[in-house]
């Protein structure tokens, strides 16, 4: 047989969504698209309606002709097969028929999101169409993810907590569906966002923190997406809305603050971290060798050594961040290490980083340097903001927290310079070394713009009368 005869070449998984557009790029078939590509399924489409949005309002809606919207998923399905469909705005019941009809004719799995009024109040089905929905479409469900609203629309009572959520779950899964999520986002829980998994007679809840809701446009379309590209990719239903549920906390937490009202989510946020991890250590890594073989980078030393660290986009924790393990310490003039870059490898600089790129996520790369008069005023002269706090104001319900002195100092920095400085310092306490930290976009330059620096400092010492070499 010749190798291209083999016709057992595992393909990409191939997902659909049948939904409609959103012009603003964040729910509906836009948010469906980018979350399929995060997941490394192969995302198609089937568009229902043209939607003119925003992220505070819905202005016009235009449908798709129902023939056309079966077209779209008969053409896909015959030439690359589906392994997995999800189904957002459908808005009429001739595109409710025509769906139900080309899915039961096709038979892939499908997860049903019964959109039924946006995030701003516009309706997004009609109240007509709703039966044709429960009749319809809901026995061909796979997984059904209806919110709090839509899960009292479907049983007709009002839910307000787990429990309610619970038995909402098991009612629904009686009209037909294999499974059934009721979403809690918009549940009356401040401190946790809770959905439950009704499958098989059994229940599962799944909890996590409630984030701030400024960017959480296009969470159900990014969720019910997500547990479609998982289940292509061949997981079962519970393991796909679990990993759902983390994708969908990432991209809320990341979500974009853009527009007047409710920033979209950004699906793309653990991809993109993800995918800087090998650039995030070569640029320390490079970082590392500029600050080893400058000069008199030695004069900058403090008596802990020097490091420079560079986090992740989108970093969460210490272990995004990587820096160089035991620091750079002084040897003469120079610095030296024997380590390679590692994420994890300074929690000091990390803390400064993950404080600052709360208020400008673009500062992602920080070295720390002696503190000296001369230095600052070095510094003063690049044109850069430079802040300072003073440990001797931290305030003792902070001092008893591990870990919390940069973060509060960080605060304190931003608030006396009314913006984010490219420059922190700190005096010292008892037993703390006096420290200026540098931040910038990236770990190199940084480190080319602080052998710039060392080389004036030098420049400087040796222009003082009693100038020694030590
Ligand atoms: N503020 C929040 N913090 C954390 N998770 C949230 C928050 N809001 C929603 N979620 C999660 O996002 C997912 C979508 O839930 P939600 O109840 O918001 O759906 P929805 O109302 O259909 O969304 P949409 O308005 O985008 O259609 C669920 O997993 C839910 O728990
Ligand atoms: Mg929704």
């Amino acid at each position: 047989m010749m190798l291209k005869d083999i016709k057992s070449v595992k393909k990409v998984p191939v997902t659909i969504t049948i939904a409609g557009s959103d012009s603003g790029g964040g729910a509906g078939i836009q948010a469906d698209l980018k979350t399929f590509a995060a997941l490394g399924v192969h995302g198609t489409t089937a568009i229902t309606c043209i939607t003119a949005q925003n992220t505070y309002s819905v202005t016009a809606v235009e449908c798709v002709k129902p023939e056309i919207v079966k077209e779209q998923i008969k053409q896909v399905s015959e030439d690359m097969g589906i392994d997995s469909g999800k189904t957002g705005m459908l808005y009429t019941e001739e595109i409710i028929k025509v769906v139900s009809e080309e899915i039961s004719k096709r038979g892939f799995p499908l997860v049903v999101d019964p959109v039924m009024v946006a995030k701003s109040g516009a309706p997004l089905l009609k109240p007509e169409a709703e039966n044709a929905l429960k009749n319809l479409l809901l026995p061909l469900a796979t997984v059904i993810t209806p919110n709090k609203f839509e899960a009292e629309r479907l049983i007709g009572r009002e839910i307000k907590d787990i429990e309610d959520a619970k038995r909402a779950a098991e009612e629904i899964c009686t009209m037909g569906p294999k499974a059934v999520v009721v979403k809690g986002g918009h549940l009356n829980n401040p401190k946790e966002s809770v959905d439950v998994l009704y499958y098989k007679g059994e229940h599962t809840v799944f909890r996590a923190p409630r984030l701030d809701s400024k960017t959480t446009h296009g969470t159900g379309c990014s969720f019910s997406a997500a547990i479609a590209a998982f289940i292509a990719r061949g997981e079962d239903i519970p393991s796909a809305v679990k990993h759902a549920k983390d994708f969908i906390t990432h991209a809320i937490k990341f979500g974009l603050r853009i527009g007047k009202g409710v920033g979209p989510v950004n699906p793309l946020a653990t991809l993109y971290r993800e995918a800087s991890k090998y650039s995030v250590l070569k640029s320390v890594n490079e970082a590392k060798r500029i600050l080893e073989s400058s000069p008199h980078i030695g004069s900058l030393a403090p008596e802990v050594g020097i490091n420079i660290a560079m986090a992740l986009p989108y970093a969460e924790s210490v272990k995004d961040v990587a820096a160089i393990p035991g620091r750079l310490m002084r040897v003469f003039d120079n610095v030296r290490s024997s380590s390679y870059p590692e994420f994890g490898a300074s929690s000091h600089l990390a803390r400064y980083l993950l404080e600052i790129m709360k208020y400008d996520p673009s500062k992602r790369a920080a070295i720390n340097i002696r503190f000296s008069e001369d230095i600052l005023a070095l510094l003063g002269e690049e044109n850069l903001r430079i802040s300072y706090y003073d440990r001797g104001e931290e305030p003792e319900e902070v001092k008893r927290i591990e870990g919390m002195t940069i973060p509060w100092g960080v605060k304190q920095a931003i608030a006396r310079v009314g913006g984010i400085p490219d420059v922190i310092y700190h005096r010292g306490d008892v037993g703390k070394e006096p420290m200026i930290i540098v931040f910038g976009e990236d770990a190199t330059k940084l480190a080319e713009k602080i052998v710039g620096l060392s080389l004036k400092f030098i420049n400087k010492l040796r222009a003082e009368p009693n100038y020694s070499k030590t």
